[in-house]
């Protein structure tokens, strides 16, 4: 065996290397023009197939089977194309993720209101739950809900969630009620699916983080502990003795949740320690003591990004700045199975929600789309890890109501951007940014070569059991560095990916080049047990990804 142990040091070299002049590049490829409804929310729920959901007010081009507007569909990777879920109540605005027993649920959604646009039940305490499904391309498999006697314990519109270590969900946070801008009548609180109780949790952290704390970001720590942040406040919470850790607050003013979105993300967890590290970008210094009035479309978003490690001392050192190339209100930060972060996605001024602020752009809070994405270098040095040399430039904005997610193939899927209360099709009067029915995927320079493969792999993985799988590398490629990632994809949803986990794992490769081995996690803390896509990168190169269930694929709450 050569002994090639999946060390940062190790990718940065490789990452570090300069690109040959005639190698392939980063692209964007525009793979349909009609994705039916607006895929504002996106989750990979198979290897192939990918759920999305819009908002419910009857006027979505896709029909379902009863011929109603649709706003939910699956998306077929292989074919692109769209069929129609039947969704019963309103999924706009809701969180989500795979559970242990690898069902999706999608949780919270938009209230019923009199305005006359909802074109369903209220959706602000819904559970939806889509079961794996036996079809490769989805056909029968459905989207189950009964309100009466499946809900959420409170109303909870715009909430986000997690996966925890024992494969159930944590949801946090949300607003009873449908608000303009502000969270004026805030759900400060977190709930269990499946219940661990029958009340909900009372967050003070939650209600120092008014006025702009919905979709709060949230992360599942490799202790079981759950880093959270909303507006310029973060916490650690322990869900077993239901207390939080005040951490510092993100440097300069800087806010970074709803309607002030920034992002943050989970950076990769490596062994043998898993040191947690988030990184926090965008957002905006607005004064939320103004009335959303006397805010303007045409503010500047923060380029500001904060990262923080979730040691003792790295707590005690605080956050570290630096700037990405350029402002961006609803930034998206997606993990890329070699270690790096894709930043993408948003907007260069103004603000998210709609026909809040004193000047909106037809609907729209924000404006200047971010049109080139960046790569991200965790491992690099500070000031050294943003660069968008080489990235492509799209003409499509995906601001407001979109989504991306990396894909089982290991490209990205991007669709959605409708800062409209309805659907607003392109021509229509004073509109400068319709309902975006274009699906494109953003393409890594290895989709267009010979990559590595894995050949097979276990339906199930065992936590710390070490196994090995055959594999093919392409003669080109020496196997310098060998980096095996096990991945939660995440629920896309209001600029943040719910759920989404990376972690390295400790892996060689056979002399032959034909084995891989490669130890999983220790524990469900390190990767909640659940569904898994297992990336292979050899000399970054990646292969398209493997799906597996981490642990037993028992129903939630489950210890591993
Ligand atoms: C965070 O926001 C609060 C409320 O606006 C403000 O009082 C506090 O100074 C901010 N913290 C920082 C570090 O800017
Ligand atoms: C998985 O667990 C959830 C939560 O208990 C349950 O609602 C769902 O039906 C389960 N799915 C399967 C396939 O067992």
């Amino acid at each position: 065996m050569l002994s090639l142990l999946t060390t940062v040091s190790l990718a940065v070299a490789a990452l570090g290397a300069p690109a040959a002049t005639d190698a392939p590049a980063w692209r964007f490829d525009l793979k349909a023009h009609n994705s039916g409804i607006v895929a504002l929310e996106a989750i990979v729920v198979d290897t192939s197939l990918v759920v999305i959901f819009d908002r419910a007010t009857g006027d979505q081009p896709l029909k379902t089977s009863n011929g109603k507007s649709a706003w939910g569909a699956l998306w077929d990777l292989e074919t692109s194309t769209v069929s129609p879920l039947n969704v019963l109540t309103d999924s706009f605005c809701a969180s989500g993720a795979l559970l242990s027993n690898g069902t999706m649920v999608s949780v919270g959604g938009t209230p019923g209101a009199d305005d006359g646009n909802f074109a369903a039940p209220p959706g602000n305490q819904a559970i939806r739950i889509f079961e794996p499904c036996a079809s490769p391309s989805g056909a029968g498999c459905t989207l189950f809900e009964n309100p009466a006697t499946l809900h959420l314990l409170e109303e909870r519109w715009y909430p986000s969630s997690v996966r925890i270590f024992d494969g159930s969900l944590m949801i946090v946070g949300g607003s009873h009620v449908l608000t303009p801008f502000y969270n004026v009548d805030p759900a400060n609180s977190f709930e269990f699916f499946p219940r661990k109780e029958q009340t909900p949790r009372p967050s003070a952290f939650l209600e120092r983080a008014l006025p702009a704390n919905l979709f709060p970001r949230a992360f599942a720590l490799p202790d079981g502990t759950v880093f959270i942040v909303a507006n310029n406040q973060s916490i650690i919470y322990n869900i077993e003795t239901n207390t939080e850790t005040i951490l510092p607050d993100i440097p300069n003013g800087v806010r970074v949740t709803n309607p002030i979105d920034g992002s943050a993300i989970l950076l990769p967890l490596s062994p043998p320690d898993f040191t947690p590290e988030v990184l926090v970008c965008g957002g905006s210094t607005a004064d939320t003591s103004q009335p959303s009035t006397s805010l303007s479309s045409q503010q500047p978003a923060s380029s500001q990004c904060s990262r923080i490690t979730l040691t003792p001392a790295g707590i005690k050192a605080g956050w570290q700045v630096e700037h990405m190339l350029e402002a961006r209100m609803m930034p998206e930060l997606v993990h890329i199975p070699n270690g790096q972060i894709l930043i993408t996605n948003g907007a260069g001024t103004g603000f998210a929600a709609l026909d809040s602020v004193g000047d909106p752009v037809g609907h729209s809070n924000a404006d200047h789309p971010v049109l080139t994405p960046s790569l991200y270098t965790p491992s690099a040095p500070l000031g050294q890890r943003i660069s968008n040399a080489g990235m492509p430039t799209t003409n499509i904005p995906r601001m407001y109501h979109s989504s991306v997610t990396l894909t089982p193939q290991g490209n990205f899927l991007i669709g959605g951007n409708n800062p409209n209360m309805n659907f607003t099709p392109p021509g229509t009067p004073g509109i400068k940014f319709p309902s975006e029915l274009r699906m494109e995927t953003l393409d890594p320079p290895f989709m267009s070569r010979t990559r590595p493969a894995l050949l097979t792999m276990p339906e199930k993985l065992a936590f710390g059991q070490k196994v090995t799988v055959p594999i093919t590398v392409p003669s080109d490629l020496k196997g310098t560095t060998v980096q095996v990632a096990l991945m939660d994809l995440g629920f896309s949803s209001h600029a943040f990916h719910s759920s989404a986990r990376l972690v390295f794992m400790e892996a060689s490769i056979s002399a032959d080049h034909k084995s891989l081995t490669f130890t999983p996690p220790p524990n469900g803390r390190v990767f909640p047990p659940g569904p898994a896509i297992v990336f292979l990168t050899i000399d970054d190169v990646t292969s398209v990804g493997q799906r597996v269930m981490m642990g037993s694929g028992n129903p939630p709450p489950t210890l591993e």
